[in-house]
């Protein structure tokens, strides 16, 4: 195993991501941020000056576990403290597991002004992936808006509330097209992009006719869900959020906010044409035209334009196709079954509320709000007033119906913070429910910190913990992920053990969500956490309890 070091500088700078310039969060004068590979075992250190000129800043491994490392799990308030202009923080940590992951901003909505990049694992020296391939390809989505993360905030937090509506664009490896189409000959009435510039202009895939290649495909959208499909091509689905997969064959793959994938694709198609990779918005009515890349057989030229049109993405509102391709995803042969009971389980309602004029996303009707001092610093040093008095709600009322809007829209707000026992396995069923206005539940892909969990089972409607629901778990080969998604309505069921001790972000991975309090946190075991390097926590009352002599 290998040390990887990088030197990174955070600044906003003027881009063009989908041809019209505006400023973006970039790493070193790249947006988006700079590819981190390495392979299973190594330790990658990241020198991460912050030269934003009024902002703190942290950054996320996104599906990187940091196992006896959560202080450098880079989320403000609960791994660390930001990072304040002028100031440099080094990131260090164990990449132990091959995978496709990716790196985010994770303080206030920094991810949607385009503070990202991929993190790629490879398989350890001497070991082999379990499929084979020629070549690879990595495809970094995400949605892009012309309003500035800042005017996104003030408009969430306002009253009355304003929407930030659907993004303008979307983005592969950090390109798009605004109010043209690269595909204008297949689509009436739309103008055909000029000649486009460096920044905006298309991504090239190139391929060699019958060679096999590995697409290493990842969401860090801030709203959109995402299907992406490849003109007359099958995709082999092989991985996801860094787990193997039993392998299987699909048209077209659904990604939502924090998910990823490996798909094999074989260029057995007409050598002689190119072809559009397209992705488009799932789960919302689209506002937003799909991005296009090009695959680009060789050795045509990369401009000759596709003879096919781009593939349709399915209607936004077909969760039936949704569905079938999330329910199919089944763990590889040979990765761990999950325990077969479990010692708590969690109840987790999500609903959209108010609170004096404000709109809200709750918890078992607590909307999260974060503290001025890290959790990790605070619940580590035993500092009072860190947890507010009641642990909040295990669970929701049977009552609820999750078909309605609630019946009493009124939130509280508060911290969330769920203490987990030390290798205690938990459930945490996320039940969806209906919006704040009548026949709206949207789907909410949730993030886990910290862990991969197995995903047992999905079902509709409200879930009561009986024989019916118990039949719809899968104990036998649930895939491990990261992330799992609700749809409208429904409920997602997940296991994991608590056996890495620290504080987990466990949220919805929808930027504006979180923004407004959709997550929680789980405080598990903080007292076998190991010592906490001082700079990553001496802000707040951490800083003042140091100052006083405490240890960490
Ligand atoms: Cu990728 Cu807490 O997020």
């Amino acid at each position: 195993a290998k040390a990887r070091h990088f030197k990174w500088e955070i600044s906003n700078m003027f881009w063009s991501p989908d041809c019209e310039e505006k400023v973006v969060i970039g790493i070193n004068g790249q947006f988006p941020g700079p590819t981190i590979r390495a392979r299973a075992g190594d330790t990658i250190h990241v020198e991460l000056k912050n030269a934003l000129h009024t902002e703190g800043v942290v950054i996320h491994w996104h599906g990187i576990r940091q196992i006896g490392t959560p202080w450098m799990d880079g989320t403000a308030a609960i791994s660390q403290c930001a990072i304040n202009p002028e100031e440099t923080f080094t990131y260090r940590f164990v990449v132990d597991k091959p995978g496709t992951y990716f790196y985010h901003g994770h303080y206030g909505m920094q991810r949607a002004a385009g503070l990202y990049g991929s993190l790629i694992v490879d398989v350890a020296e001497g070991e082999e992936e379990p499929f084979k391939y020629d070549g690879e390809l990595n495809l970094l989505l995400s949605d892009w808006y012309h309003e500035s993360i800042h005017t996104q905030m003030v408009a969430l937090s306002s009253k009355p509330f304003r929407w930030i509506g659907e993004p303008q664009s979307l983005l592969i490896n950090g390109r798009g097209q605004f109010n043209c189409s690269m595909a204008a000959a297949h689509t009436p009435g739309a103008t055909q992009c000029a000649a486009v510039n460096r920044q905006c202009a298309p991504v090239i895939l190139l391929v060699q006719p019958n060679k096999t290649y590995r697409l290493r495909v990842a969401s860090t959208t801030s709203l959109a869900s995402l299907n992406l499909a490849v003109g007359n091509h099958k995709l082999t689905v092989v991985e996801a959020d860094g787990n193997y997969v039993d392998p299987f064959a699909v048209d077209d793959i659904d990604l939502y906010s924090g998910d990823s994938y490996s798909v094999l694709l074989t260029a057995d198609q007409d050598p002689s044409s190119n072809y559009w990779v397209s992705v488009g918005v799932r789960g919302r009515l689209p506002k937003t035209a799909p991005a296009l890349a090009v695959l680009n057989y060789r050795p045509n030229a990369a401009s000759k334009l596709p003879a096919l049109a781009p593939p349709a993405t399915p209607a936004w509102n077909d969760y039936g196709h949704s569905k079938a391709f999330t329910y199919r995803i089944r763990a590889r042969a040979g990765t761990p079954p999950p325990p077969a009971t479990a010692d708590r389980r969690i109840e987790l309602l999500n609903t959209q509320n108010q609170m004096d004029g404000h709109v809200k996303w709750s918890i078992n009707n607590v909307s999260m709000v974060l503290p001025a001092t890290p959790y990790l610093g605070s619940l580590k040093l035993g500092l009072k007033n860190t947890l507010t008095a009641a642990p909040p709600p295990e669970t929701f009322s049977r009552g609820y119906d999750v078909t309605l809007p609630p019946a009493n829209p009124n939130t509280t707000v508060g911290g969330n913070v769920y203490v987990l026992a030390h290798n205690a396995t938990v459930d945490v069923v996320l039940q969806n429910a209906n919006a704040l206005a009548r026949n709206v539940s949207e789907v909410h892909p949730w993030h886990l910190h910290g862990h991969d969990f197995w995903v047992l089972g999905y079902g509709e409607g409200p879930y009561r913990g009986d024989a019916s629901d118990e039949a719809r778990l899968n104990l036998r080969d649930p895939p491990l992920r990261n992330t799992a998604v609700i749809f409208p309505y429904g409920w997602t069921a997940i296991r994991f053990v608590a056996d890495n001790p620290g504080v987990w972000a466990f949220h919805c991975h929808i930027e504006p969500h979180l923004h407004m309090g959709m997550g929680v946190v789980f405080a598990e075991a903080v007292d076998r956490v190991g010592k906490v390097p001082k700079e990553a926590v001496s802000c707040g009352a951490t800083a003042s309890a140091l100052m006083n002599g405490d240890h960490l």
